[in-house]
């Protein structure tokens, strides 16, 4: 694929790489430790419409696509990762609600969501007994007069404690397996809304992963996505945008390491010369970076078919199967590049390593993206 970027996606390239350099990176080590969330820092990108990179003018976003918010993930992934997962859920949430929410429901919601004012968004479709296997869902939402009560447990929730609205799933008709679930926009604060439980993680020190507990919370019809029932369907077409997010963020991760360790091997000398000249060295970081090329040319793949509205989904997961899991080899080779100094926090290789992992995990870990596209290869054989 050719992928020369247009004057608007090197636009939003650039604000959001000034937005890296100016706002994330200078904290992110110290958020690293202080695990302070970044409120401050969400309402800074929300100002330059970082948090609605791709939803409608009307409803406060940017109205660019997904390769505009490809790039700047890649940019902020870069700058701070745990700030950019609260941005990409946002994006992610946003767009849910604006494609599928009623006029009214999306008016409600989406401009705050955009603007900062309401934080960020969350997107509540894990439990405890169901992560890779959404359909297996236990939460119910069950009628109760004109409206709905819904009842049960999410796991892992990105934002689950800070979001101001969250998109949640729950079963609304058990016979009908995963055509009877249905997504409920539920804003912070309903009655019966509970967080659990606060996860104490490996790394992403400045994003909050919530369990959610729901004890009879009750909505509306006019807080339904879509239609009753076709919840399942939404979560699987958000997952398959949220992907070229999560790769993008790898992407940035991953970038961030190389870049410190081509540096750093320019500069360490031993047996009387920088490390990158020998062979060994030398090696590893040409493997690295065209790794990563490898990576974010099928990334930009993928958002180029969606936005182009040609089918994606096989493209997405495997752009996150490759960009992720060579991320996660990318900051190892940086660490190794470091030796004893990158394993220790004076560099920022450690923290990359510790917040790279997880994205061979969330948004459909890389086994599942491997039935994705072996379901997509069987069906084109
Ligand atoms: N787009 C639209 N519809 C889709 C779809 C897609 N990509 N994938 C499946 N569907 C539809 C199917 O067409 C089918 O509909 P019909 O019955 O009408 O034909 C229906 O959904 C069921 O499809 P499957 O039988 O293929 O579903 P499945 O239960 O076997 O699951 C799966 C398929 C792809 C493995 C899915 O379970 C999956 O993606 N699992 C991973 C879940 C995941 O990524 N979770 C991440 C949690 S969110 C998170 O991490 C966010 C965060 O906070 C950072």
């Amino acid at each position: 694929m050719d992928f020369t970027p247009t004057e608007e996606q090197l636009a939003v390239q650039r604000v959001a790489r000034d937005a890296a350099d100016r706002i994330l990176l200078p904290k992110a080590a110290a958020r690293d430790i202080s695990m302070e969330f970044p409120v401050a820092e969400l309402k800074e990108l929300a100002q330059l419409g970082l948090l609605g990179v791709a939803v409608p003018e009307e409803l406060g976003g940017g109205g660019m696509g997904p390769v505009c918010y490809s790039l700047a993930m890649m940019e902020l992934g870069r700058g701070d990762p745990s700030v950019a997962v609260a941005v990409s859920v946002t994006n992610m949430v946003a767009e849910l609600i604006a494609n599928n929410g009623s006029p009214e429901l999306a008016k409600r919601w989406v401009p705050g969501l955009v603007d900062g004012s309401l934080c960020c968004g969350a997107f509540a479709l894990s439990e405890p007994e169901a992560g890779s296997d959404p359909a297996a869902m236990r939460t119910t939402a069950v009628r109760d007069g004109n409206r709905w009560r819904i009842s049960g447990t999410k796991q892992w929730i990105t934002c689950g404690d800070r979001a101001g609205a969250m998109v949640v799933w729950a079963v609304t008709d058990p016979e009908a397996g995963h055509k009877g679930i249905t997504a409920f926009v539920v804003p912070a604060g309903a009655k019966g809304l509970g967080v659990s439980r606060l996860e104490e993680k490996m790394g992403l020190h400045g994003s909050s992963t919530a369990q959610l507990v729901f004890d009879g919370v009750e909505v509306g019809d006019d807080q339904i996505l879509a239609a009753p029932g076709r919840g399942f369907a939404l979560a699987m077409m958000a997952l398959d945008g949220g992907r070229i997010g999560i790769s993008s963020q790898a992407i940035g991760i991953a970038r961030g390491a190389l870049e410190a360790a081509i540096r750093y091997a320019g500069e360490r000398q031993t047996f009387g010369q920088p490390i990158i000249k020998h062979q060994a060295v030398g090696n590893m970081l040409a493997d690295a970076a065209t790794w990563l090329d490898a990576a974010t040319l099928m990334t930009l793949r993928a958002a180029v078919a969606k936005e182009t509205k040609q089918p994606f989904s096989q493209l997405a997961a495997m752009a996150k199967l490759f960009a992720t899991e060579h991320a996660w080899k990318i900051c190892d080779i940086a660490l190794q590049v470091h030796g004893g100094y990158g394993y220790v926090r004076d560099f920022p290789v450690e923290r990359a390593l510790r917040d790279v992992r997880v994205t061979r995990i969330y948004e459909g870990t890389s086994e599942i993206q491997r039935i994705v596209i072996a379901r997509n290869l069987m069906r084109q054989a």
